[in-house]
Order: C-alpha cells, then sequence, then structure tokens
C-alpha cells in the first residue's frame, strides 16, 4: 500500500469520528510490517479527558490484536492541514516503534513524511527504566 493509499484510509474514517465537543475530525491509518491495516477516529466523552484520539485507537486495535509491529501510520482531520499526532499519542507509539513512518497529509491530498523519533527525540522508553 502506497503512502497515499495509506492516508485516503485515513481521511475515509473522517466519517467515523465522535466529535460533538470539539467538532474536530481526526482520522488514521496503521500499516504493520506484515501489511494489517488498522484504522481509527478520535473519540470524544462528555467527561472530556476521557477523550481517545484517532492514532490511539488505531494503535490499541493492532495491539490487541497481536500486531507489534508497526510500520506506518497516516493522520488526516477535518481542518484539511496537516495534523500531527498530539504529544501522548506519539509516547504511546515510540513504545512499539520509534521508526514508525508518519504520514500527514491535507485536503489536496500533499503529504510530509517524519519518522517518529524525528517528531519525539530523546524520548522516555524502557531503556531508562533498565538504568534504575
Ligand atoms: N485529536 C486526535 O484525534 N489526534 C490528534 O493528533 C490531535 C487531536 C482529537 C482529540 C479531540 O477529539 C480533538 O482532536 C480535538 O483536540
Amino acid at each position: 500500500m502506497t503512502d497515499l493509499e495509506l492516508y485516503q484510509k485515513a481521511v475515509e474514517q473522517l466519517k467515523n469520528s465522535y466529535a460533538p465537543y470539539s467538532k474536530f475530525a481526526v482520522g488514521a491509518a496503521l500499516l504493520t510490517e506484515e501489511g494489517n491495516l488498522y484504522t481509527g477516529c478520535n473519540i470524544e466523552s462528555a467527561a472530556y479527558s476521557a477523550t481517545i484520539c484517532a492514532e490511539r485507537t488505531a494503535l490499541v486495535k493492532s495491539v490487541s490484536e497481536g500486531d507489534l509491529k508497526i510500520a506506518s501510520l497516516a493522520v488526516a482531520s477535518s481542518s484539511g492541514d496537516f495534523t500531527f499526532p498530539c504529544g501522548i499519542c506519539r509516547q504511546m507509539l515510540v513504545e512499539f516503534n520509534p521508526n514508525l513512518r508518519i504520514i500527514v497529509g491535507n485536503q489536496q491530498d500533499q503529504l510530509k513524511v517524519f519518522l517518529l523519533k524525528e517528531l519525539l527525540p530523546e524520548a522516555f522508553t524502557a531503556q531508562e527504566l533498565d538504568k534504575n
């Protein structure tokens, strides 16, 4: 699957976003090394802090299926502009692959690609715990 195809899967997820409070829809599409696809959208809550982002929705779907080898993650939003994973999502994602490819796109289907470790340098990981 190409980066553009993965991004378009993220765009498709916008329709499932449950965001009655922010009205900001986010869609994500996660591809594993084996080529499996997991999609996600943001799901908000009246208890605002219980909200889960689209990226983590896709991640928990993948990990809970035993698919830990995440390779690429595409993100789309209703803003039509490039939307990057929030800090909490970056931290949860780095647990599984600091070399994860992050693909962000806009309404014109222009894409930007980063490695997660570029977006979360000097990450706190299990290696730090081993030093304790
Ligand atoms: N959101 C995501 O789903 N992913 C991001 O990367 C940024 C923020 C959601 C959370 C909330 O439902 C809405 O966007 C506004 O913050």
